[in-house]
């Protein structure tokens, strides 16, 4: 059988080596009221090894929260009833969106929403301070210089990108006096963009690790709402093959680039957490993920 391109490992990210999982739990969807479901959700992606928790300051202004910060005010209660968990993690959030401007990661802003971010969580430190979206209106050198000066000041350990093209991650790296940690990207089997658009090579090419999110593309991809029928064909296919479900499949085809991404995971579900693993087993070979690519796309790669 060909070697299975499914790459399990932990992964190292920043000059920091902070070691996390092939998988991180991501928080869009973490706004039950309950504190205590919430604690054990937590615990459950802790103890499923997705040790780099993935948070961001809009969380909650959307998708069933109830407001800007809540998700963060979530985590932040949660931490205060059971602290030994912090240690357990590496705490990633993001700032940059500002509703309803959409962005700002203006100097006065992106410090105030870091501050602010470490403030609702209880914590004194960020491991992973993440700009969430580009704002086309600030100069890369104001946002190197407020991430630097953050970091300068122990309240961030390292510093990344989200939904940044290649070109915005060369100019704001050309002005920041460390190396950014982390690119994050959509990517899944609906969502091929990184696989072309330079992101994953770009990130290959730094070391920069690559998270991806929405890698069920939200869910559809366990649904099958609105997937082309020749990928749902070929996800159950391959499914049918491995003994898992076509959602573990997904999970599979995200970790089989060879870029190494780190793989967002955003249930909220127990045994859906605890059931991603399932992905870690899965043996996707060369054939197998072109022939993904090739049924997402709807044309043969030439
Ligand atoms: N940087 C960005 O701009 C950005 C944008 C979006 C997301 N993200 C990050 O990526 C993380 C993951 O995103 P995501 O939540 O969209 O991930 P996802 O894994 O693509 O989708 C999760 C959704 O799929 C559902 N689901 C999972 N398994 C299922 C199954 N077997 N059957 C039916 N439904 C199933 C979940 O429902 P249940 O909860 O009911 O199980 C949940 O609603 C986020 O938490 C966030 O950290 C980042």
């Amino acid at each position: 059988m060909a070697e299975s391109l499914v790459n399990a490992a932990n992964r190292t990210i920043g000059e920091s080596a902070l070691e996390v999982g092939p998988f991180s739990y991501g928080l869009w969807r973490y706004t039950t009221p309950d504190v205590n479901k919430a604690q054990a959700i937590l615990e459950t992606a802790l103890g499923s090894g997705m040790n780099l928790v993935d948070a961001a300051d809009v969380y909650g202004f959307d998708w069933g929260g109830t407001g800007f910060g809540t998700v963060e005010e979530l985590l932040g209660k949660v931490l205060a009833q059971a602290p030994q968990l912090r240690d357990q993690m590496v705490l990633a959030t993001k700032g940059g969106i500002r509703p309803p401007i959409p962005y700002d990661s203006s100097a006065t802003a992106l410090r105030g929403a870091c501050e602010d971010s470490m403030r609702r969580m209880g914590v004194d430190v960020i491991d992973v301070y993440q700009v969430h979206r580009p704002d086309m209106l600030t100069h890369p050198a104001e946002v190197a210089e407020t991430l630097a000066a953050l970091r300068d000041e122990g309240k961030i350990r390292e510093a990344g990108v989200s939904n940044y093209t290649p070109d915005q991650v060369a100019a704001l790296q050309a002005h920041l006096p460390f190396p950014l940690a982390t690119t994050q990207p959509e990517y899944s089997a609906m969502h091929l963009d990184p696989l072309r658009d330079g992101t994953f090579d770009q990130a290959m090419a730094l070391g920069i690790a690559p998270m991806a999110w929405s890698p069920l593309a939200g869910g559809r991809l366990a649904t099958g709402d609105d997937v082309p029928p020749a990928l749902l064909a070929t996800l159950d296919e391959l499914a049918a093959r491995e003994g898992v479900d076509r959602s573990i499949i997904s999970l599979a085809f995200v970790l089989a680039h060879p870029s190494a991404p780190i793989c967002i995971v955003g249930t909220q579900t127990p045994e859906r957490i605890t059931g991603s693993l399932d992905a870690l087993g899965v043996q996707l070979d060369r054939n197998d993920v072109y022939n993904i690519i090739e049924a997402s796309e709807g044309v043969p790669l030439p």
